[in-house]
């Protein structure tokens, strides 16, 4: 059997971990990893040590593609720069897998649309979040009808102070960079609501605030390794104390000055930390979003109204506290993981959702690459996703920037066909 050959570009923790590893460990059989490139090659090395592998490594991409001559090129690195590499390897006659967001503008957006025409190559966007099993299961009740034909929709995201304030750390934190949590973390669920109102997005309206990440507090250092408060400061993280993090990042630093710990309380933020979102789909449905990336706890709640009910899910399961030394800690909530429909005038019920080994983003990692590594597997729920779904997903929350700016909502049409 004739194996794809893949090259990855971005090996970064998620490159390493969602794509890098399990293509050598699970899928050996079917995948050839030809060649890593990333702009860092102390990180490639790292990732290549971690492999066990001596896989070609490249910090030229045109280099990698004339070289490593991949079948696939999968993109998983900043944001902002996911369309470079998307366009050219489609002009190169790859085909493209990328991790959320596809891209971070209307105008990048339409390239990779036009490019994907003109070379009739395939971009397959990595929406894990679709392979959830609370995801899955309200895909199936809703298509199922227990609440008859959907009208609204409510949906809020939450992100406790360790995964939220990692976004404040990094890269994320600058728009050009991510496009703001509204693309960076939204596009999630953004491109959930569509699949499962499965209609495309019509009118956006949002507001967003930075209210407690950014220049908040004067005692403050640059970054956490070399920061004088780091003994009383909740948001420390220490870079040296954690094996992927040391290698990946500490020591692979000098090479391109990317510090993994700057201080979440910085003059150079400007993404929101907050954001309230309002979205009408094509069919009518109207959707409230909001997202916090400061709260005491993970999770969803996630609500769907339909002609003939009600049907919810609350996924916090957890709660933020001290332990005896005073160090915040996380604490698991005893929660039962259900949807509850409430029929109108009926008898409310639960629906368990599937219980699942435990695995990068609740096992809907590994999920998600069966499907993108192994062709003609059943798709019965409708979870591949290409680039218009990457694109409705990516529009949503650029018309949501641009109505921060503007005051004003904005039409999808609009941003597609200027
Ligand atoms: N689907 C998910 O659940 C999920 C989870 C985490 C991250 N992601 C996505 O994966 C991607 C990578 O995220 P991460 O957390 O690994 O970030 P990261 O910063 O750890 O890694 C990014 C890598 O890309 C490299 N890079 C950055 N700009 C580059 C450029 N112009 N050319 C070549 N290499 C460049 C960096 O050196 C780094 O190795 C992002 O797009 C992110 O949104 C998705």
């Amino acid at each position: 059997m004739v194996k794809t050959r893949y090259a990855l570009v971005g090996t970064g923790g998620r490159g390493f971990s969602m794509f890098a590893r399990p293509l050598v460990r699970d899928f050996a059989d079917v995948a050839d990893l030809v060649a890593l490139c990333d702009r860092n090659p102390k990180r490639m090395a790292a990732v290549t040590q971690r492999l066990g592998r001596d896989i070609p490594s490249f910090t030229s991409f045109e280099e990698m593609l004339e070289e490593a001559r991949p079948d696939v090129v999968i993109v998983c690195t900043m944001d902002g720069t996911h369309h470079a590499y998307i366009l050219r390897a489609l002009e190169a006659g790859c085909e493209v897998i990328t991790e959320k967001p596809m891209t971070t503008t209307a105008e990048r957006v339409r390239a990779i649309l036009d490019m994907e025409r003109r070379t009739g190559r395939r971009v397959r966007v990595s929406f894990n979040a679709r392979y959830g099993a609370a995801a899955e299961a309200i895909y199936r009740l809703l298509r199922q009808g227990v609440i008859g034909e959907v009208l609204s929709a409510d949906f809020v995201e939450y992100l406790n102070t360790s995964h939220g304030a990692d976004y404040f750390r990094r890269w994320h934190r600058r728009k050009e960079n991510s496009g703001g949590l509204i693309i960076h973390k939204a596009t999630h669920h953004f491109d959930q609501l569509n699949w499962w109102i499965s209609a495309d997005p019509e009118l956006v309206y949002a507001q967003g605030r930075l209210a407690f990440y950014g220049p908040k507090r004067e005692a403050r250092g640059e970054r956490c390794l070399t920061c004088p408060h780091k003994a009383h400061c909740a948001f420390y993280l220490d870079l040296t104390a954690n094996e992927t993090l040391r290698a990946l990042y500490l020591e692979a630093e000098e090479a391109d000055g990317y510090w993994r710990d700057r201080c979440v309380f910085a003059e150079e933020i400007d993404i929101e930390d907050t954001l309230a979102v309002i979205i009408r789909y094509q069919n009518g449905v109207l959707v409230t979003y909001a997202l916090n990336a400061f709260a005491p706890f993970e999770g969803q709640r996630i609500g769907f109204n339909g002609t003939q009910g009600r049907l919810e899910v609350d996924l916090v399961n957890e709660y933020h506290g001290p332990d005896e030394a005073g160090r915040v800690r996380v604490y698991p909530l005893d929660v039962p993981a259900v949807v509850r429909v409430n029929p109108l005038f009926g008898h409310p019920y639960t629906v368990p959702i599937e219980a699942r080994e435990a695995g990068e983003h609740g096992g809907a990692d590994a999920r998600i690459r069966e499907h993108l590594f192994r062709e003609g597997l059943p798709d019965p729920l409708s979870q591949r996703a290409g680039s218009w779904a990457g694109a409705m997903s990516v529009l949503i929350g650029v018309a949501g920037n641009l109505s921060m700016e503007t005051g004003q909502p904005v039409r999808i049409g609009d941003l597609l066909n200027p």
